[in-house]
């Protein structure tokens, strides 16, 4: 390949090009970036006197526990407590353990902080919280006494004296058998947290936030995905359950299938977008919920004579977000929950369903979605939005040929599929028309290596992990985004977080354990391509089309720094060699970051290979710098099967 870098400035790429799309699944919320420790920490959304609402808790030393909502609860939002009946007849330290989430990290040096509510009508003596190993050994605990006959927050704060060897640790709360044979007490909303992130109260896990924060994604599409829309109408995700005192929060049963606390609420979630300057795009439920996901004929949906209530909450949402805090009732609660200033928001994603609108083709049943979608929907809020705030615009979710009314300026749609299909979608938005119209791929991933069935299970083809073979696909399919980032102002790449020990969608671009995290492939091929950013698409020629496949490629420049980006994919299975010449004068070295096979490992050659919990760091990027002897010129051999982004400093 001969390949030219002109110094012609195609367009400016949108500030909000690339990020993520967020939702509690794969525990990516509680057991994930939300940084609690404490599975099933206040008995939310679960049956009373079931096996299953006792998850993640175990009795010691035969104490009997059981969920009851029979006692008041410690709040109206949290009817559920913990009842533990302490034996008649008993020696030693009783009561009971919560595992975590499969494990929990103890750490030498760490202030962990805690709490937990506690009553019982007649004294119980002292009771001891610790962290300990599954085998018994103590890292860290403290006592607390003084339980009364009504609801008592305690709080405690501990340091561990050394490190645990692993995640087998547990919670442990324990009382005196003597000081309590015979007696019951009742537990509720217990929490332990870790240091978080930036040191935020009720934050984020901090190797979590901050490999998502490594990437610098400029745009945090949120809360979902499924989990926004509920099985059922009622179990929508709701706003304003998810706002004010952890105690007021009900939390609910995810879409995904397990309780969600919803302590990471929508106030967290906005400012954890501050946090990682990102644009937010709140995404508001729209009157469609999910009941069986391979079945559309059996979703609940609002009918358009019943929509108002619904309208009126997706307002005050809004205006809980951006309203004036003297003013308006949802900024005076906003300020009152201690966020005087409204967020900064721009977009609105009215969800509904398209993720597969590109499978289309192959899966009919899709097909129904779009129609529903434009009946009535779409214009009722849109219209109702647009009204109270027409600075904000909102984007809709169906295929780019549906007609809306009123017309949509910006429409998300979702692409899972495979290498090939994402290989030879590169050029996809060469063709879309420049008619106003702006595109968010709202979620993508290579999926599986099935043509036929992206979504299919493990034996059929779907990943596990992504693998490098998908994430020189995804390049490939992101230089087209890039090169055409006058249409495309956003892409997001789903589902961000997997919890390896619990989890309903692979494959993930982050993955971990209680205490460890890999960073896939395809979560290089996101950092390779978010941190070196150009201001500009800069023109090359030729340009990267089909024919120069498996080479793929588009080109930048930032011009404060005046560095010029090549980002480049093969997706090919041999080296190739490129000639490149410049249209402009350059210092003399370039640098390189590139992912590809592993060639120091056995399985050299093979591409099929990923980042796993066991190997998490077979492939990851390395960086060099390249003497350029020529100042208009210089040779680039692009190993097989890889994604790579050259920098080149202009003088
Ligand atoms: O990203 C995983 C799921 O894919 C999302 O919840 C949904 O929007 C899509 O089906």
């Amino acid at each position: 390949l001969n390949l030219r870098l002109t110094a012609d400035l195609s367009h400016a790429i949108p500030s909000t090009l690339y990020g993520y799309m967020w939702e509690d699944i794969n525990h990516s919320g509680d057991g994930g970036l939300y940084a609690e420790l404490l599975q099933n920490r206040a008995f939310q959304a679960v049956i009373p006197g079931t096996q299953n609402a006792l998850n993640s808790w175990q009795p010691y030393n035969g104490a009997f526990l059981s969920v009851t909502s029979k006692t008041d609860g410690v709040s109206a939002a949290l009817p559920n407590s913990l009842e533990v009946r302490i034996p008649k007849v008993v020696t030693g330290p009783i009561g009971f353990e919560n595992t975590g989430f499969w494990g929990i990290k103890v750490q030498e040096g760490w202030t962990y902080k805690g709490s937990f509510y506690a009553k019982s009508s007649t004294s119980i003596g002292k009771i001891t919280v610790s962290l300990k190993s599954t085998r018994g050994a103590v890292f860290a605990s403290k006592s607390v006494e003084g339980v009364t006959t009504d609801w008592k927050k305690f709080t405690f704060e501990f340091r561990p004296s050394k490190s645990a060897p692993n995640d087998e640790n547990v919670f442990s709360v324990v009382l005196d058998g003597k000081a309590a044979a015979g007696k019951t007490i009742h537990f509720g909303m217990f929490s332990l947290f870790p240091p978080t992130f930036r040191g935020r109260e009720n934050g984020m896990r901090i190797d979590l936030a901050e490999a998502l924060a490594g990437t610098r994604p400029s745009l945090w599409r949120f809360p979902g995905g499924n989990n926004l829309e509920g099985h059922s109408i009622d179990a929508r995700w709701k706003w304003n359950e998810t706002v004010g005192r952890l105690e007021d929060r009900p939390g609910r049963v995810g879409d995904w299938g397990y309780s969600n606390t919803d302590g990471l609420g929508l106030l967290e979630y906005l400012n954890w977008a501050e946090d990682l300057e990102a644009e937010p795009i709140l995404g508001i439920w729209a009157g469609i919920s999910i009941a069986n996901y391979s079945d559309f004929a059996t979703w609940p949906v609002v009918p358009e004579q019943d929509l108002q209530p619904y309208i009126d909450d997706a307002l005050e949402e809004i205006e809980f977000v951006i309203g004036d805090a003297k003013t308006t009732k949802g900024g005076k609660w906003r300020a009152s929950l201690g966020r005087t200033e409204p967020y900064n928001l721009r977009l609105i994603e009215m969800c509904e369903f398209p993720q597969f609108s590109l499978r289309h083709d192959f899966d009919q049943r899709w097909k129904f979605q779009p129609a529903s979608y434009a009946a009535y929907r779409w214009k009722a809020f849109v219209d109702a939005i647009g009204a109270k705030y027409p600075h904000l615009e909102c984007i809709a979710t169906t295929l780019p040929s549906t007609a809306l009314d009123p017309p949509y300026k910006k429409i998300d749609f979702h692409m899972y599929n495979s290498p090939s299909w994402f290989t030879s979608n590169a050029f996809l938005f060469d063709d879309y028309p420049r008619n106003g119209t702006l595109y968010f791929v709202g979620e993508y991933a290579v999926t599986s290596t099935n043509d036929k069935n992206a979504l299919g299970d493990i034996p059929s083809g779907r990943l596990a992990y992504p693998t490098l073979q998908g994430a020189a696909a995804e390049a490939a399919f992101i230089t087209g985004l890039e090169r055409n980032s006058d249409v495309v102002f956003a892409s997001a790449y789903a589902p961000s977080f997997q919890h390896i020990r619990n989890y309903q969608w692979t494959p993930d671009i982050i993955t971990y354990d209680a205490s460890h995290i890999v960073k896939s492939t395809s979560y290089y091929v996101q950092e390779m391509f978010s941190v070196n950013r150009g201001t500009h698409v800069l023109k090359t020629s030729p340009t990267s089309t089909a024919d120069s496949a498996p080479l793929f490629w588009v080109a930048s420049y930032h011009n404060d720094t005046n560095v010029v980006f090549l980002k480049v994919s093969n997706t090919g299975t041999s080296d190739l060699v490129a000639n490149i010449f410049l249209d402009f004068p350059i210092t003399g070295f370039g640098t390189a970051t590139s992912i590809s096979s592993p060639s120091l490992s056995p399985i050299s050659g093979i591409f099929n290979v990923s980042n796993t919990i066991e190997e998490p760091e077979l492939i990851i990027p390395v960086a060099s710098s390249f003497a350029i002897p020529h100042p208009d010129r210089f040779n680039y051999t692009f190993p097989a099967t890889s994604v790579t982004v050259i920098t080149l400093q202009t003088s």
